[in-house]
């Protein structure tokens, strides 16, 4: 018997105190049950792996034990797959685990912009980039509720930092939200249709998420279409009778206070149907998970190997000279340094801690696969000088033909909760690595780190670095299967890793003060300011070596339908490898569009080759991947002109180029005494009608110096006036009503 059939479907008649009951949990990870009417759901989190919380009352900091799983690697990782396929398959297994652990909804995917590097929880997060967060994002939601489970997805919305989270109010344009911060919800809701979305801790423009209409309300219900869950971010609600009548559907954990919503409802201070729409969504949701299939166990090898195949498929390779990689073991001694491949960091702190089923370190990996293999810890992990490892480390690499040099960040220097203050390494492993580059011929830098760190001081002394990120529980049989070259490395960078901290575009606004942080660098965010502005980066967005070339032709371009068209390109492995390369679409806009970043990411793929294989790769592209959103319009807009696609492996190694001509939305402003003189001119009524009854002005003065016509051009018809030229307010009026009257506009 599946669960749903125990569930009975017809409501009977619920208590308003009874509906009070549903809109808020019974303890940290479950839901109310009311009679035999509504089962309880339970909650945990995700987003990496499942945090079952058995003893005690549980937390939601990560605080007490939960019950072993599968520590699959964090979002930061498994982004850096670019391989969505993978990334559904992970969350199959996670619904599997969350069934066999009994947990009914997992609380994930995270899908937060990383906005800056510090942000203490980026590991949790997958890219700088809407697009590719939200193809990776609806993966998982889709794998996990294949099997029935529920996703939920988090934190909605712009939760981009960790400093004061819960009272800050993130101030952000309108545009901003819709392009950079909605937009990987947005296309999760519509693709993937998660049960449940997760309103964040912060303030959006002066108003909590959990309180907010606008938000949860008019863009994600009316909008988007969601039929779901709001559930709090826990404890994120201040105003019980605010939330719910905002659209918040559950609060969680509960505090007790379910009578102020009754209370409420009596005064009638809250309409009863509120109410009962919150309770009635609660219970669908219940219905809807309770369709899942048990399941007793999982299978612990296979999910291990999934883990393991993940963070294969994630570490990014940003430098290999000399092709010191992938290492040949046999012909030299290798000499393994820093205490990160003996104790590995594979994933961050909070409320995404997962107890793993095992662990694998790569310096267990690496010595199993080379006789001739050596190890010093070189530098303690709580940052403090320690001049006896560095020394032995020293030594140790001296006698190698190559060095392997794990650094990375430990656990204290970032986590939920709290925001990083720098992006460098510890000193003592900097030091460490500038030793150990001067005894050892050959040095690779292997890296763990859930943020971004700076390369930018010691990048010179490693002759090839592999970023694996926190790789989770399989990172270190992964680690070693890409240095031994079992496999070739396949990630490609999420986030740009900049040079200095200082060249981040938030960097002038980031953690904010006051309660506010204002998003002051819009929607240039990550390359789209970078690439924008051609600022030096250590390693651009969409960057990634392996162990082979590829090379790319025949880009073609056809038109399918109104704003409508099909790329396609070939690709081609000509190295001596098996790999995969990660192709990449961006569009690029004329610059005369109004102010756009330079290119945007919308589509990518990736594809494994054989040595000398080649294939054609596809994308569409439709009128929303070249649109923008128009505050004054309230809605997207497609300009007709030209733009530009662009296929490449980074985005800033674009391979091919293609012009292409949209019609647009047909949208054209309606006129007005404020239009400028330009506007007038550019409408393809207000153009004629002007032309024909101002001749004789506008052959004037105005229009006999280029100069002077520019200038004329940026000025509103009705100031004219005060120019004596003839323009009077009469005239304006009488060509608003000429234009209106054949132009149907109704002003
Ligand atoms: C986190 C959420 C998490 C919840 C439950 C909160 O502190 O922000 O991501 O799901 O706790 O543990």
């Amino acid at each position: 018997m599946t669960r749903s059939e125990s569930v009975p479907t017809a409501t009977g008649e619920l208590s308003l105190e009874e509906k009070a009951s549903l809109t808020s949990g019974d303890s940290t990870w479950r839901t109310t049950a009311v009679r035999d009417v509504v089962p309880a759901i339970r909650l945990a989190d995700g987003p990496h792996g499942i945090r079952r919380q058995v003893r005690g009352s549980g937390d939601a900091l990560g605080l007490t034990d939960s019950v072993p799983a599968t520590c699959f690697p964090p979002s930061v990782a498994l982004g850096s797959s670019w391989d969505a396929g993978l990334a559904r398959r992970v969350g199959e297994a996670l619904a599997r685990e969350a069934s066999a652990l009994g947990a009914d909804v997992v609380l994930g995917p995270g899908v937060n912009i990383k906005r800056s590097p510090l942000c203490g929880r980026n590991f949790e997060y997958f890219s700088e980039d809407p697009h590719l967060t939200g193809i990776m994002g609806a993966a998982i939601v889709t794998g996990i509720q294949s099997l029935g489970i529920g996703a939920c997805v988090k934190h909605f919305a712009v939760n981009n930092q960790e400093t004061d989270r819960m009272r800050i109010s993130a101030d952000v344009d309108e545009r901003t939200l819709r392009e950079i911060y909605l937009a990987a919800f947005e296309y999760i809701v519509r693709d993937a249709r998660p049960h449940a979305v997760m309103s964040s801790y912060n303030k959006i423009n002066g108003v909590y998420a959990s309180e907010n209409p606008w938000l949860l309300t008019e863009v994600l219900r009316g909008e988007w279409g969601f039929d779901g869950v709001v559930v709090s971010d826990w404890g994120a609600v201040n105003d019980r009778v605010a939330a719910l009548a905002a659209g918040l559907d559950l609060e969680m954990p509960p505090t007790g206070t379910d009578q102020e919503i009754v209370a409420a409802v009596r005064a009638g201070r809250l309409p009863e149907p509120a109410v009962t729409l919150a309770a009635e969504r609660v219970r669908t949701l219940a219905r809807r998970v309770s369709a899942a299939e048990p399941a007793d166990d999982w299978d612990i090898d296979a999910h291990h190997e999934l883990a393991r195949e993940a963070a294969r498929g994630s570490a990014v390779l940003l430098k290999n000279e000399h092709s010191v990689l992938p290492l040949d073991v046999a012909a030299q001694r290798v000499a393994v340094v820093g205490e990160l491949a003996r104790s590995p960091r594979y994933q961050g702190h909070g409320s995404s801690h997962v107890v793993p089923t095992r662990l694998d370190s790569a310096w267990d990996a690496l010595k199993a696969a080379g006789p001739d293999t050596t190890f010093a810890a070189g530098y303690r992990l709580d940052g403090e000088p320690d001049g006896r490892l560095a020394r032995e480390a020293a030594e140790t690499a001296s006698a190698a033909g190559v060095a392997l040099v794990f650094l990375g960040l430990p656990g204290e220097a970032e986590s939920e909760g709290f925001d990083r203050t720098s992006i460098d390494l510890p000193g003592v492993q900097i030091d460490l690595l500038r030793e150990v580059a001067r005894v050892c011929p050959r040095v690779v830098v292997v890296l763990a780190n859930g943020g971004v760190v700076s390369v930018a001081d010691w990048q010179d002394d490693a002759d090839a670095i592999l970023e694996a990120w926190l790789p989770g529980q399989a990172g270190g049989s992964a680690i070693a299967d890409l240095l031994l070259g079992v496999c070739s490395p396949s990630g490609r960078l999420t986030e740009t890793i900049p040079n200095r901290l200082a060249d981040v575009p938030s960097h002038l606004h980031f953690p904010g003060s006051d309660g506010h942080v204002a998003y002051g660098e819009g929607r240039y965010v990550g390359y789209r300011y970078h690439d924008t502005l051609g600022t030096d980066v250590a390693y651009p967005f969409g960057h990634g070596l392996t162990y082979t070339r590829f090379e790319y032709s025949d880009l073609a371009v056809r038109e399918t339908g109104a704003n409508e068209w099909a790329v396609e390109c070939t690709v081609a492995n000509t190295g001596g490898r098996t790999a995969s390369e990660v192709v990449q679409l961006y569009v690029a806009f004329d610059e005369d569009m109004p102010t756009r970043p330079r290119h945007e990411l919308r589509g990518f793929t990736k594809v494994e080759l054989a040595a000398g294989a080649g294939t054609r790769v596809s994308f569409t592209l439709s009128g929303r991947d070249i649109a923008w959103w128009s505050v004054a319009r309230g809605g997207w807009r497609i300009d007709a002109g030209t733009f530009t696609v662009e296929v490449g492996a980074s985005s800033r190694d674009i391979r091919l180029r293609a012009e292409l001509t949209a019609a647009g939305d047909g949208h054209v402003d309606a006129l007005g005494r404020m239009s400028t003189l330009g506007e007038w001119l550019d409408h393809p009524v207000g153009g004629r009608v002007l032309k024909e009854r101002l001749a004789p002005a506008l052959t004037g003065t105005a229009v006999s110096s280029p100069a002077l016509f520019a200038l004329a051009r940026g000025i509103p018809l009705a100031k004219f006036s005060t120019f004596g030229i003839g323009l009077t307010t009469e005239v304006v009026d009488d060509l608003v009503a000429a234009v209106r009257n054949l132009d149907g506009q109704d002003g």
